[in-house]
């Protein structure tokens, strides 16, 4: 099957939010595909739509028209219950607000998902902390959230989206907060997992010192993508 070579196919998506009577059009047609194993990146300005779309690739938002299919799944034709469990069982998303939970700790927060996905709670303790390790955060694993500055929430954040080992990985923003020296080895983590597992990752990002990372850059203005380039040719 053709598609099994694709871990994203997007096509013609269009999503619009209506609020309080006005329509904003944040997607006007979206074709993009993602690769096994590749990172893209997604630019573009404010309000551009890069949230957006990378909230319907990642299955939290239905677009109105068009078609997302992830490893092969139309996320839209999912029931929300058979949607929640795709997308625990094949996707981790870095927010860019975080999104960690306050009141349980850096290893509690980073076990979620596996906990959600059956596993006994002090086990997924220790792979949590294992991988706050890698991220850096090794002696922070029983900090809470409020404990820990900006940059060290995104590394959290990050380590959660990467623990249950997901096919895809979507982050927005992630290296916003972050040094020059602690981005680059958050980068370097996401790359390594993408290039030795095959896995797919979606970066949105303003960070120019990170573009080396990625294999292609899609550029993105108004809904549309305008461009997409191969890192080697820009
Ligand atoms: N929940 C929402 N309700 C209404 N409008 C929204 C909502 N989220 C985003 N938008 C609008 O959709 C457009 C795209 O937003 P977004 O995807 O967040 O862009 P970006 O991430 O590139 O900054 C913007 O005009 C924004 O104001
Ligand atoms: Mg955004």
């Amino acid at each position: 099957m053709a598609g099994q070579a694709w871990a994203v196919r997007c096509q013609d998506i269009v999503k619009t939010y209506d609020t309080g009577g006005q329509t904003v059009r944040a997607l006007s047609g979206i074709n993009l595909s993602i690769a096994l194993g590749e990172l893209l990146m997604l630019v573009g300005p404010s309000g551009c739509g890069k949230t957006t779309l990378i909230s319907v690739i990642a299955g939290i938002l239905d677009q109105d028209d068009g078609l997302c299919e992830v490893f092969g799944q139309n996320l839209k034709a999912l029931s929300s219950k058979h949607k929640l469990a795709f997308r625990a069982e094949n996707i981790g998303f870095v927010f860019q607000a975080y999104n960690l939970l306050p009141a349980l700790t850096a290893a509690e927060n980073v076990s979620v998902p596996l906990v959600i996905n059956g596993m006994k709670r002090r086990l997924a303790e220790r792979k949590a902390a294992d991988l706050l390790e890698q991220v850096g955060l090794g002696s922070r694993t029983t900090s809470l959230p409020g404990q820990l500055s900006g940059g060290q929430q995104q590394r959290v954040a990050i380590a959660r989206a990467l623990v249950h080992g997901p096919r895809l990985i979507v982050c927005d923003e992630p290296t916003s907060a972050l040094d020059h020296k602690t981005g680059h080895n958050v980068m370097n983590l996401l790359k390594e997992v993408a290039l030795h597992e095959n896995r797919s990752l979606v970066i949105v990002t303003h960070d120019a010192r990170i573009f080396e990372f990625a294999d292609r850059i899609a550029e993105m203005d108004d809904g549309h993508i305008v461009q997409v380039r191969d890192r080697q040719t820009r």
